[in-house]
This record gives C-alpha cells, sequence and structure tokens, in this order.
C-alpha cells in the first residue's frame, strides 16, 4: 500500500458534521491522518466518525461543540492532546453566515456573522497556538470565500464579506508569526459550492442559473473539490506554502461573467 499523505499527522477539523468538513474528514482519514472533529450538529458530526472508521479511518470528534464559545475551543483541543498527543494541522472550516444588504442587516445578523466566521477561528487558534509552537510546527488552514475578494449586486454579502476578508487577513497574520515556528497558514477561498449550507438557494433555479454563469468551468464546486485543496495544504507538498490565499472557484474571480461565450 502506498504512503498516505497525511501519515503520522493529527488534523483537527471543524463543522466535520457535513458539507466540506465531512469531505474533509474522510479524505484526510483515507490519507492517513488522525482526525479530531466537531460540530454543533450531533447527527451529523457522530455519523462523519462512524462513516470514516467504517472505511478503517481513526477519527474522534466532540458534539455539540459551538466554537464561538472560547471555553469550548479549548474544550475540542484538549480533546486532541488527550487522545493523540498532538495537532499538526488545524483546518477551521465550519462557520454560519447571515445574509442581507446594508439596507436591511440588522446589528444582530452582522453580530451572528462576524463571531460565526471570525471569533470561532481566533478562539480555536488562540487555544491551539502554544501547541502548535511546542510541536515544532504545523499548518493552519482557514476557510475563507470568494466573497472575501470581491462585492455582489445580488447575494447581500454585506457581514459574509467582512468576516470572509477579514479572516483571509488573520490567516496572512498567523503566517506572519508563525513563520519562525515552522507554523504556516493559509485560506481557501471557494466559489460556490453544492453542500448544505447552499442546497435551499440553489433549489431556485434562477439563483442557480445565475450563479453557475459566473463560472468559467461550467458547473459549481463539489465538497470535495474543496476538500482535496485542503488536503494539499495540510501535506508535506505544501511545506514551502504560507501566507496565500487559494481560490477555488472554477474560475469565478478572475473575469468578468459577461466574457463567457455561448455554448455551441
Ligand atoms: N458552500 C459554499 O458555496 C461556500 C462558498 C464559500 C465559502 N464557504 C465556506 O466553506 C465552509 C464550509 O461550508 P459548507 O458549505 O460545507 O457549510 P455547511 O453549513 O454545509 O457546513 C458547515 C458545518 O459547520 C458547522 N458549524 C457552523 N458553525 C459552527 C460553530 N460555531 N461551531 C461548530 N460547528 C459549526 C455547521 O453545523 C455545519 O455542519 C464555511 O466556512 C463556508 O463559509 C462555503
Amino acid at each position: 500500500m502506498s504512503a498516505g499523505r497525511l501519515d503520522g499527522k493529527v488534523a483537527l477539523i471543524t463543522g466535520t458534521g457535513g458539507g466540506m468538513g465531512a469531505s474533509a474528514a474522510a479524505l484526510f482519514a483515507a490519507e492517513g491522518a488522525r482526525v479530531v472533529g466537531c460540530d454543533v450538529l450531533v447527527d451529523g458530526a457522530r455519523e462523519t466518525v462512524e462513516r470514516v472508521r467504517a472505511a478503517g479511518g481513526e477519527m474522534v470528534s466532540l458534539e455539540p461543540c459551538d466554537l464561538t464559545d472560547a471555553a469550548q475551543a479549548k474544550a475540542l483541543v484538549a480533546l486532541a492532546l488527550d487522545t493523540y498527543g498532538g495537532v499538526d494541522v488545524v483546518y477551521n472550516n465550519a462557520a454560519t453566515a447571515r445574509f442581507n444588504t446594508v439596507a436591511d442587516m440588522t446589528f444582530e445578523e452582522w453580530e451572528h456573522t462576524i463571531a460565526g466566521e471570525l471569533h470561532l477561528v481566533f478562539h480555536l487558534c488562540s487555544a491551539v497556538w502554544p501547541h502548535l509552537v511546542a510541536r515544532g510546527g504545523g499548518s493552519i488552514i482557514s476557510t475563507a470565500s470568494v466573497a472575501g475578494h470581491r462585492g455582489s449586486a445580488i447575494n447581500g454579502i454585506l457581514a459574509h464579506s467582512t468576516g470572509k476578508g477579514g479572516l483571509i487577513a488573520m490567516s496572512r497574520q498567523l503566517a506572519a508569526e508563525g513563520g519562525a515556528h515552522g507554523i504556516r497558514s493559509n485560506t481557501i477561498s471557494p466559489g460556490i459550492v453544492m453542500s448544505p449550507a447552499t442546497e435551499s438557494r440553489l433549489d431556485d433555479a434562477d439563483w442557480h442559473e445565475s450563479q453557475l454563469a459566473t463560472v468559467m468551468l461550467g458547473r459549481l464546486g463539489r465538497v470535495d473539490d474543496v476538500a482535496k485543496a485542503a488536503l494539499f495544504l495540510a501535506s508535506d507538498d505544501a511545506s514551502w506554502i504560507t501566507g496565500v490565499d487559494l481560490r477555488v472557484d472554477g474560475g469565478m474571480v478572475a473575469w468578468s461573467p459577461r466574457a463567457r461565450p455561448a455554448a455551441a
């Protein structure tokens, strides 16, 4: 059997109860990582652990776990240390957001989004940081978004774009502070990906079509498109990559959608 790309590593992945986090848990475990997951969703988180173990992988998880609470973020790090003795990879995948325009957004929606996209990454990174330093390094991956790169006239991303733009900046600063300790920090910016977070909106045929029209490659993203990029950044193949943002968006940000040629 060939060596796994994450053999010997402990990978802490947040939001493993569904979507990209569940996909990453399966992929990372198949590549040899011992995975520590978590979610606010109890059933989803447990199903992911069962699936990983049934496939021969190693995984534990903490559920329910709300990472917007610093004490719960600390408990997650403690689970990783107690179970596997340390952490090598921290994949900040979990997030929640409220979508609205500046004209209609309430302060509660704004606050929920900033906590659900930024506070939770701060809590986990500050809890795990001394352990990464003590271990001599590690890889932090945080999921941002194309919303961190550009505005939208149709999607009401006021707080979401602020959260994800802030996350790209936070990750870059973690890279700057982590370099001397062998800690790498990078973001992934997905475009529109089919997941539990988007499925109800994608059921709206007009919205689906409007999003699809923005993608150079002519299809929406799949959760494993993002998980595979995270696998690369987690692995030693990316050992000289830090402080970057990797767009996984089918080309959404790199063009003006009107330039897309009509299908033959
Ligand atoms: N789906 C997309 O189109 C898209 C596009 C760009 C960026 N993203 C980002 O990708 C990441 C994953 O998105 P997804 O589509 O798989 O979402 P999802 O909602 O399907 O999965 C996220 C998981 O995180 C969990 N979670 C949320 N807040 C949490 C908290 N405070 N503590 C613990 N667990 C929590 C949720 O319960 C859920 O299971 C998110 O950071 C999201 O912002 C998604």
